[in-house]
């Protein structure tokens, strides 16, 4: 394989295609790059605790709030009756109230909030609020809201060729039930909302959010003001993973309107236990499904139920499960398929987004069937994915209608069971597990196929600013936001390569709703095919402003001049960059621009949900070996081999870091993080010490990342393919090791549920 060149590059050009530190790194390293919490806080401002109810569902009458009140330092309570606007929060469904009132709908919903003059004041008494509720039944689990057909959004049903009838003529049919669990998304800087009054009306709203432009939809509906009176900014999050998509727009408006009564500064941040309680989290997944196959384990015929945890609200929830149905294919063809996809609700908190948006929970359950059909046939699960692949020149139609026009999952896999060694090591574990009573190794290789695009195919827009400032530095301003992915770092190496300036003559700047308006999130891992493609267009245009100035100055055509190593050359001259940008600021050249992109080819008809939702898919594999033991079900992942696609990559060392990371958090998802609600309803696994995600020793010692390297087919900025997400799906190999592992010691691989705890692979040794 092409071993990515991992040098780190501190300042070269071309910035592109190099790995060079993310642009933080030693700010972060070193305590000096600011979050919101860091920021200095203005004289006033007050510090708010949320009021969180005790009960799942319930007539919510009134509050006590006399001994909060009574604290010394406690400045207020605020709930639904100090709203100016909306008493509905502007969320698309407008199914969200903003403050609880009328009815409570889970344990941990928002009330009010406690201002004070220090958080642990306000926290302290906003447990002291005394909620008064009729207590009413919850409805806990999705079969429970199936049953009585509770649902946040209508059931959506997606239908290729007659799956009852392949089904009927099958050789062979499987049955099947599977549960697999949520996750928190456990950002490292938790949830916060700083919100400033400025004059008339006006407002300058800090949040951690991947997602500025609706904080200020958000704020500016609740205050009942308009949009551009509302300004939000955020440099970077300390890690979203879809958690700020849309619940940071909770805090801020929660802040706004405490701000708006008190008429101070009031700062919002989330304890960790809060965070849990109050925010939503990965769709947990319910299914039911039967699938026919033939002797070699070629699929025929698929009937699939879906049943999606929504919690008590829509929020994402609609394109979280449409992503289910158009992932449930995973790398196969489905050619008789009908899928079931209901959206239940629930009196748990609402269900959001979290790395992969759906996509997880469509390809664990495909991987899941292939996995046993295998073992029904006595076959090698790697060979039964590689009969079921989708086809070059046939067999290359989703379910949803999309062709797959790159399929290169073929040659991807064959080559990463090659250099893994995959073969080989299937027998070597076998000849383990001979000899090996009570520790029992598993393997397995899975593929992703992630679709690029947002669902929602209006999302797929973006803009940016360049400015050029006469001293020859460049700034860059996007709609995208920071929150560790590297995005700010690819959109500077981009802008830098167009300019043909040195890495570091770029600065990118806090997302700011002032700057670039309407954005979209940043989300559907395509922050740099959209915010970077902006970027190049707005730099294109200010080059091609100076471009026609020097083709001016030396009497040539303006293809002509070349923008490279920080120098601007023609047949006749060769310039520096900072000479041309003083000379061309002195004879009045525009040395900014803006840039706008939107996705091309994409389109799909929503109530089908047929079309071409994804402009391409990107690509990869693991092959993952755990061990188990198997008197107390503890597990552990001993070699992962990856090989993903990133297609011509932006910045080596970051798209790997992005595979490891999200690797390891799928890993997480499908093992350790577990979320225990009791039967009232109440999130019992709220704090790290019950909530276990993996820990730097959980990291498998032989770790092995490669990178695919053709670049991507469709016109992409540089060649280049998404990575935030896909790779989270390559986690699912780990839950097919523990399930061979739980095979080949002669347990029930079908019966195990996500995550695979260790109580969890013991029930299914049965
Ligand atoms: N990487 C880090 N370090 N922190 C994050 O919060 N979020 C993930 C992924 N990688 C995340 C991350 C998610 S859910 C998405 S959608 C993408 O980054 C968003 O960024 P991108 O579109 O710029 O890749
Ligand atoms: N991914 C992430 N966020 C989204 C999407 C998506 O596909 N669609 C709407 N919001
Ligand atoms: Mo990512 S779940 O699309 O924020």
């Amino acid at each position: 394989m092409n071993a990515p060149d991992l040098k780190l590059v501190v300042n070269n050009t071309p910035a592109a295609g190099v790995s060079r530190f993310h642009e933080s790194a030693r700010a972060q390293v070193a305590g000096a790059a600011t979050y919101i919490d860091d920021i200095p806080e203005v004289r006033g401002t007050l510090h708010a605790a949320p009021v969180c109810s005790p009960v799942a569902h319930g007539k919510l009458k009134g509050f006590d709030t006399s001994a909060a009140l009574a604290l010394p330092g406690v400045r207020a309570f605020i709930s639904a009756a100090d709203i100016p606007g909306d008493t509905t929060l502007a969320a698309f469904a407008h199914d969200e109230p903003v403050f609880a009132h009328g009815t409570v709908q889970f344990i941990g919903q928002v009330g009010g909030l406690i201002l004070a003059d220090d958080a642990m004041t306000a926290r302290r008494a906003a447990r002291l609020v005394k909620w008064d509720i009729e207590v009413l039944d919850p409805v806990l689990t999705v079969h429970e809201a199936h049953a009585l057909e509770s649902y946040v959004l209508p059931p959506v049903h997606v239908k290729r060729g007659d799956a009852a009838a392949a089904l009927r003529r099958a050789p062979h049919t499987l049955e099947g039930t599977f549960e697999i669990g949520g996750q928190e998304h456990f950002y490292l800087e938790g949830q916060i909302a700083y919100v400033l009054p400025l004059e008339q009306n006006q407002w300058w709203v800090y949040s951690s959010t991947q997602h500025p432009g609706e904080v200020q939809h958000w704020v500016s509906h609740a205050l009942g003001i308009a949009n551009h009176a509302v300004t939000v900014e955020c440099r970077r999050m300390g890690g979203g993973f879809g958690g700020k998509e849309t619940q940071a727009g909770h805090l801020a408006v929660w802040a706004a309107i405490a701000a708006n009564k008190l008429r101070c500064p009031v700062k919002l941040r989330l304890d960790r236990d809060d965070d849990f309680m109050i925010t939503g989290k990965r769709h947990p997944f319910a299914y039911h499904y039967r699938v026919g196959f033939d002797d070699t384990g070629l699929l025929s015929g698929l009937d699939l139920e879906m049943l999606a945890n929504c919690g008590f609200s829509a929020d994402l929830s609609g394109p979280v499960a449409d992503r289910a149905i158009f992932h449930a294919d995973n790398a196969y063809f489905l050619e008789d398929v009908a899928i079931h996809s209901f959206r239940c609700k629930t009196n748990t908190q609402s269900h959001t987004a979290f790395r992969g948006f759906g996509g997880p929970q469509g390809v664990i359950v495909i991987e899941r069937i292939l996995g046993d059909i295998a073992r029904a046939l006595g076959k090698d699960p790697l060979d039964v994915r590689l009969r079921n692949l989708y086809g070059i020149e046939d067999r290359n139609v989703t379910h949803y209608q999309m062709t797959v026009e790159d399929n290169i999952l073929e040659p991807l896999m064959t080559q990463l069971a090659l250099t893994s060694g995959y073969r080989e090591r299937r027998e070597q574990i076998e000849a383990f597990n001979a000899q090996s009573p009570i520790i029992k190794k598993g393997l397995a290789l899975t593929p992703v196929k992630f679709g690029i695009s947002f669902t929602a195919t209006l999302f797929n827009q973006a803009g940016a600013l360049v400015h050029v400032y006469t001293d020859g530095s460049v700034q860059v301003n996007h709609g995208g936001t920071e929150m560790g992915q590297g995005l700010n770092t690819k959109v500077a190496a981009i802008v830098a390569d167009e300019l043909g300036v040195p890495f570091d003559k770029v600065l990118s700047t806090a997302s700011d709703t002032s700057k670039v308006p309407n954005a979209s999130a940043t989300a559907a891992s395509s922050g740099t095919d959209l915010n970077g493609r902006a970027a190049q267009f707005a730099a294109r245009q200010v080059r091609q402003n100076l471009a026609a100035f020097v083709a001016g100055l030396d009497g040539v055509g303006a293809g002509a001049v070349r923008f490279e190593g920080g120098q601007v050359i023609t047949d006749k001259t060769t310039r520096r960059w900072e000479d041309v940008v003083g000379a061309a600021y002195a004879n009045r050249i525009q040395l900014w621009s803006d840039g706008f992109y939107r996705t091309p080819k994409i389109h799909y008809d929503k109530t089908t949900m047929l079309g071409r939702p994804f402009y391409y898919f990107s690509y990869g594999a693991a092959v993952s070996e755990v061990a188990i033991d198997t008197l107390t079900g503890e597990s552990r992942v001993l070699k992962v081999d990856i090989l993903h696609d990133v297609g011509r990559s932006i910045n080596p060392a970051i798209d790997i870091g992005q595979i490891e990371g999200a690797f390891v958090q799928g890993m997480g998802w499908l093992t350790t993080e577990q979320l225990v609600w009791n039967g009232k309803g109440y999130l019992q696994t709220h704090a790290p010490s019950t909530y276990k995600i993996p820990a730097t020793g959980d990291i498998p010692a032989h770790f092995k990342v490669d990178l695919w390297p053709e670049a991507n087919r469709e016109d992409n900025v540089h060649g280049s393919k998404a990575v935030g997400e896909p790779p989270f799906m390559l986690g699912i190999s780990v839950f097919e090791a523990l399930r061979d592992a739980v095979a080949q010691a002669g347990g029930q691989p079908a019966m195990m549920n996500a995550p695979a705890t260790a109580e969890e692979v013991l029930r299914s040794l049965g």
